[in-house]
C-alpha cells in the first residue's frame, strides 16, 4: 500500500494521507542552521549541534506521536484544524505534503479553506522560514483567526529534558509587536538567543506555555485559541514559547499570505546589550528585513533550486529504469548529503543528545557525499583526523559544535582508523587533490602535536599492522564495524555500556572483517605510499597486507564462507561448528570487495553462501542462526530479540557491500537483485509493512526472525546512503573515479541493453553512453573518447571546463 507518490519532475515525494505508518519527514538546511520536519509539520531545528544549541523541544516517545513541531492553528468558527492535520486532527477536506530538496510544502483544506505552509531554510542564512497562504475557496466570506506556534528548546536538548529545578526558573523572552526573541541564559554565558517573528498584522501573542495551551491543555486545543485569542503572557521560567494570532478576512477567491520566521541570532561578547538587560537586536532585525523584502522568499526558494539542481549535476543516470533513476538522480544523492551533514546525531530515531559525529560513520558518509562538494569533504576528512589519538587510534566520536572527541565513549574501535584511509582514499580518487595529505593536523586535537595528514594515514595503517592476535587476523577492541559485537567487553549488569564495560585491550579477540578491511584498504594505502615514491614502506606495507590476506584464507575460512571473528577464548564466531551465529554478512562483503579469495574460489563460494542462507524477500539478515538469548563472550548483538538490529535484522548498510562484491566477481544480475530488493523505491507498494519513508533508506528492517519481518526503523542518518549509492554508481553502473582518472567498469544484469551516464569529475563532464549488444554482466570490450578508441577502460582527468564523451561497447 502507497501513502503517497514520486514526482520526479520536481523532485519531490507527495505525500497524500496524513496518517502514514510513522512520521515521514525531511530535512530543511545543510550548513548552519537545520529543521527536521514530518509530513504534519511536527518536527524541530537547531543550530550545528542537536544537544547543544537546540532552538525548539521535541518529545521523541510522546504519545501521540510526532506532537511538538511547526503549529499552525486555524480557528474558523467553531472548527479548529492545522493544515497539517496533527496536533488537532480535524478530518481535513483536502491534504498533502510535499517534501522536495531542502524545502517541504504542507496544504490542507477545511470548510472552504485553504492553509499552504511552505518550510526551508535559506541558503547562507540561520532561520527557518514558512509562508503561510490563506486562501479563501468557498462561495461565501471567511473570518478566521490563524496562530503560529512553537515552543522554544532551552539550548542544551539533554538539560532541558532533565534538569527541571533550575530550568523552570531560567525561561526568558523579550516581544516587540510581531517578534519574540526567546533569550534563556543570554544574561550570563550565551551569547545567542532565538527570534520567533512573522510579517503579518498581530493581534496579540503569548510566551507562556501555561497560557497559550494551559497547564492542563492538550495541543490538540490549546486554551488561549479555544477561549477566543492570545493573552499577552511574558514567560518568567517555566516553559517559554511563541505564538502570535493572526486575523485572516477572506472574501470568496480572495488569498493572503505571510511569512513565519524562526532565526539563531549570535552576537559578540562587547556586542551583547544595546541597554542593560535588553539584547542587542540589530543582527535579528536585518535578518527579518531580509525576508520582509516582496521576492525575499521566492529568491530562497530559486537559490535553493539552483544549488541542488548544481548538486545533483554530479552524477546523472538514465537507464530507462524509473525507479532506478529515482533513486540515484534525486533520492540516494540527498540522503548522502544529509548523512554527511548529521552522521547520526539528529533524527527521529536518533535524539541529537546521545551520539555526535561517529570517526567511522562520518569517514564513510563521505564516500557518497564526495562527489558533490568535494571542497567541505576535505574540512570533515580534517575534523576526523584531529580527532586521532597519537597512537593511531580513534576516539569513537566528536561533537560537532567543539569537534572535540567524546571521552565518555573513548577509543578502542579497532576498525575505525582503517576508515580514515578509505574516505581520504576516496577523496584523493574524486580530486586529484594530493595536497591534503601535507595539511598539518592535530592528534587529539593538541596542535602542538599536529602531523601532516599523511602521517594519520600511517599511523591508522600501522594501528592495525601492530595489533594483530594469535592467528595474525587483527584484534578487534570494543567493537569493530558491527559495534554491538562485544568481544572483551563481558557486560552482566543492566544499564552498562556493552561497548566501554571491561578492557578494549583484548590480546586474542580479532576480527576477520577487520583483516579484509586491512587488505581492501591497506592496499589504498600503499598505493598512495608508492605514488608517493615512499617505495619501501609500500612494500613493507604490502607484506603486512600478504599475512593479513593468508591468514584470512587459513584461519579466517571456514569451508563454505568466511568467519567472523575468534571470541576472547579462541573460540571461533561465524563458523559452522557455533550453534547460532553461524555465518555472518560483514566479512563475505568486505573480504571479497578485497579481493581475498577471488582467484581461488573462496570469494565465489562464500557469495553463494550469503545467496543460500542470508537471502530473505526483503533483502539479506546480517546472520543466521539468530542468537536466542544473552551471551556475554557476544555482548550487545545477542541481547536483541532475533531478526531485530544486528542479530539477525537486514541492516542495510551492509547488504550494498555485497553488491559491490558480487561486481567484484563480474556477477552483474546478483549484483542488482540484491541492490533492488532495499532499495526504497522499490519497495513503495508495501509502505505498510515496511512503514518508514519509501524514499531513503533505513539502517535496518526487521528480518525474518522478526514478528514483524520486513518493517524499517531507524531511517535516514546510516551508512547505507553512502554505500548503496556507491554500489549502484560506481559497481553496478560502472563510474567508478580512481587516482588514474574515470574508470568505467559495468556490472549489470545481461537483459540491460544500455544506458547513459553524466559524471562531473576533476571540474570536467563526462557524457557516457553504454551500449551492451550481447547482454553480457561484465566486461568492457571497447571504450572511444570523443570517438576515439582508447586502450584500456580508464579515462584520463580531462581538462576542467571540458565537456567530452565517452561510449562504452561491453562484452
Ligand atoms: C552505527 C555504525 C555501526 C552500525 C553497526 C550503527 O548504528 O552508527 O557505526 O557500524 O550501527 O553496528
Amino acid at each position: 500500500m502507497k501513502y503517497g507518490y514520486f514526482d520526479d519532475e520536481r523532485r519531490e515525494y507527495v505525500i497524500t494521507a496524513p496518517r502514514t505508518p510513522l512520521p515521514w519527514i525531511n530535512y530543511l538546511g545543510s550548513e548552519d542552521f537545520f529543521t527536521l520536519i514530518s509530513n504534519t509539520a511536527g518536527g524541530y531545528s537547531f543550530y550545528r549541534d542537536a544537544r547543544l544549541r537546540r532552538l525548539t523541544r521535541y518529545r521523541y516517545n510522546n504519545s501521540p506521536t510526532d506532537s511538538e513541531g511547526f503549529r499552525l492553528y486555524i480557528r474558523d468558527g467553531d472548527t479548529l484544524w492545522n493544515p497539517g492535520w496533527q496536533p488537532v486532527k480535524t478530518e481535513l477536506d483536502a491534504y498533502e505534503c510535499r517534501h522536495g530538496l531542502g524545502y517541504t510544502v504542507i496544504t490542507g483544506e477545511k470548510n472552504g479553506l485553504r492553509a499552504t505552509q511552505e518550510f526551508l531554510v535559506p541558503p547562507g542564512d540561520n532561520c527557518l522560514l514558512c509562508r503561510v497562504t490563506l486562501e479563501n475557496v468557498s462561495a461565501g466570506k471567511k473570518t478566521a483567526e490563524v496562530y503560529p506556534y512553537v515552543e522554544f528548546c532551552l539550548w542544551d536538548a539533554m538539560d532541558d529534558s532533565s534538569n527541571f529545578q533550575r530550568n523552570f526558573s531560567i525561561g526568558e523572552v523579550e516581544t516587540e509587536p510581531g517578534v519574540i526573541y526567546h533569550k534563556t541564559e543570554y544574561r550570563e554565558r550565551r551569547d545567542h538567543y532565538a527570534v520567533f517573528w512573522t510579517d503579518a498584522e498581530v493581534k496579540a501573542f503569548d510566551t507562556a506555555r501555561d497560557a497559550f495551551i494551559g497547564v492542563y491543555g492538550s495541543p490538540a486545543a490549546p486554551e488561549a485559541v479555544m477561549n477566543g485569542g492570545c493573552t499577552g503572557s511574558i514567560a518568567h521560567g517555566w516553559a517559554p514559547v511563541g505564538a502570535v494570532q493572526i486575523g485572516a478576512d477572506l472574501s470568496s477567491g480572495e488569498t493572503m499570505s505571510f511569512l513565519v520566521g524562526l532565526g539563531y541570532i549570535e552576537n559578540r561578547p562587547e556586542e551583547k546589550f544595546s541597554a542593560p538587560g535588553v539584547i542587542n537586536k540589530a543582527p535579528a532585525r536585518a535578518m527579518m528585513d531580509r525576508y520582509r523584502a516582496p521576492g525575499a522568499f521566492d529568491a530562497a526558494l530559486t537559490a535553493l533550486g539552483q544549488r541542488w539542481e548544481a548538486l545533483l549535476s554530479g552524477y546523472r543516470a538514465d537507464t530507462g529504469a524509473e525507479k532506478l533513476d529515482r533513486m540515484v538522480n534525486i533520492w540516494n544523492q540527498y540522503q548522502c548529503m544529509v548523512t554527511f551533514n548529521m552522521s547520526r546525531s539528529a533524527s527521529y530515531f536518533e535524539s541529537g543528545m546521545g551520539r555526535g559525529m561517529g570517526f567511522r560513520d562520518s569517514c564513510q558518509d563521505l564516500l557518497g557525499f564526495v562527489h558533490m562538494i568535494p571542497e567541505r569533504a576535505r574540512e570533515r576528512i580534517l575534523d576526523i583526523a584531529a580527532t586521532q589519538f597519537p597512537d593511531g587510534s580513534a576516539y569513537h566520536q566528536y561533537q560537532p559544535l567543539t569537534k572535540k572527541g567524546n571521552l565518555a565513549v573513548g577509543s578502542g574501535f579497532n576498525d575505525d582508523p582503517l576508515w580514515l584511509i578509505a574516505g581520504t582514499d576516496a577523496y584523493l580518487r574524486e580530486t586529484g587533490d594530493w595536497s591534503i595529505l601535507d595539511e598539518s593536523v592535530p592528534f587529539d586535537n593538541d596542535e602542538s602535536l599536529a602531523r601532516p595528514l599523511l602521517e594519520h594515514l600511517r599511523r591508522s595503517f600501522n594501528y592495525t599492522r601492530t595489533h594483530m592476535g594469535p592467528h595474525g587476523l587483527p584484534l578487534i577492541g570494543r567493537a569493530d564495524w558491527n559495534d554491538c559485537l562485544n568481544l572483551n567487553c563481558f557486560s552482566s549488569q543492566p544499564g552498562e555500556s556493552f561497548q566501554t564495560t571491561g578492557p578494549s585491550e583484548g590480546p586474542v579477540a580479532e576480527s576477520v572483517f577487520i583483516a579484509g578491511m586491512f587488505v581492501k584498504y591497506g592496499r589504498a594505502y600503499t598505493d598512495i605510499c608508492r605514488r608517493l615514491g615512499l617505495t619501501e614502506e609500500a612494500d613493507a606495507g604490502d607484506a603486512a597486507i600478504a599475512a593479513a590476506e593468508a591468514a584470512v584464507l587459513s584461519a579466517g575460512w571456514d569451508g563454505e564462507w568466511f568467519r567472523r571473528a575468534y571470541d576472547a577464548f579462541g573460540n571461533v564466531v561465524g563458523g559452522k561448528e557455533c550453534e547460532e551465529g553461524q555465518i555472518f554478512i560483514e566479512p563475505q562483503g568486505m573480504c571479497v570487495m578485497a579481493g581475498i579469495g577471488k582467484e581461488t574460489g573462496q570469494a565465489a563460494r562464500a557469495l553463494d553462501s550469503v545467496k543460500e542462507r542470508l537471502d530473505t524477500k526483503y533483502g539479506i539478515v546480517l546472520l543466521q542462526p539468530a542468537y536466542t538469548g544473552y551471551r556475554l563472550e557476544l555482548g550487545e548483538i545477542t541481547s536483541y530479540p532475533p531478526g531485530y538490529k544486528e542479530n539477525a535484522g537486514i541492516f542495510c548498510h551492509n547488504n550494498p557491500w555485497i553488491v559491490c562484491a558480487e561486481a567484484e566477481l563480474g556477477r552483474g544480475d546478483r549484483a542488482f537483485e540484491v541492490y533492488r530488493r532495499t532499495a526504497p523505491a522499490y519497495i513503495e507498494d508495501i509502505s505498510e509493512i515496511h512503514r518508514t519513508e519509501p524514499y531513503v533508506y533505513s539502517q535496518m528492517i526487521a528480518g525474518k526472525d522478526a514478528p514483524t519481518f520486513g518493517e524499517g526503523k531507524n531511517s535516514w542518518l546510516t551508512g547505507t546512503a553512502a554505500w548503496t549509492f556507491l554500489s549502484v554508481s560506481q559497481a553496478i553502473l560502472g563510474v567508478k573515479p580512481t587516482l588514474d582518472g574515470l574508470m568505467i567498469d559495468p556490472c549489470i544484469p545481461g537483459r540491460v541493453k544500455g544506458y547513459t551516464v553524466t559524471r562531473r569529475f576533476r571540474g570536467a563532464v563526462y557524457h557516457i553512453r553504454v551500449d551492451n549488444p550481447q547482454g553480457a554482466e561484465h566486461g568492457v570490450k571497447e571504450l572511444y573518447l570523443d570517438g576515439k578508441l582508447l586502450q584500456g577502460n580508464v579515462i584520463p582527468a580531462q581538462s576542467p571546463g571540458t565537456e567530452v564523451s565517452v561510449r562504452v561497447i561491453m562484452g
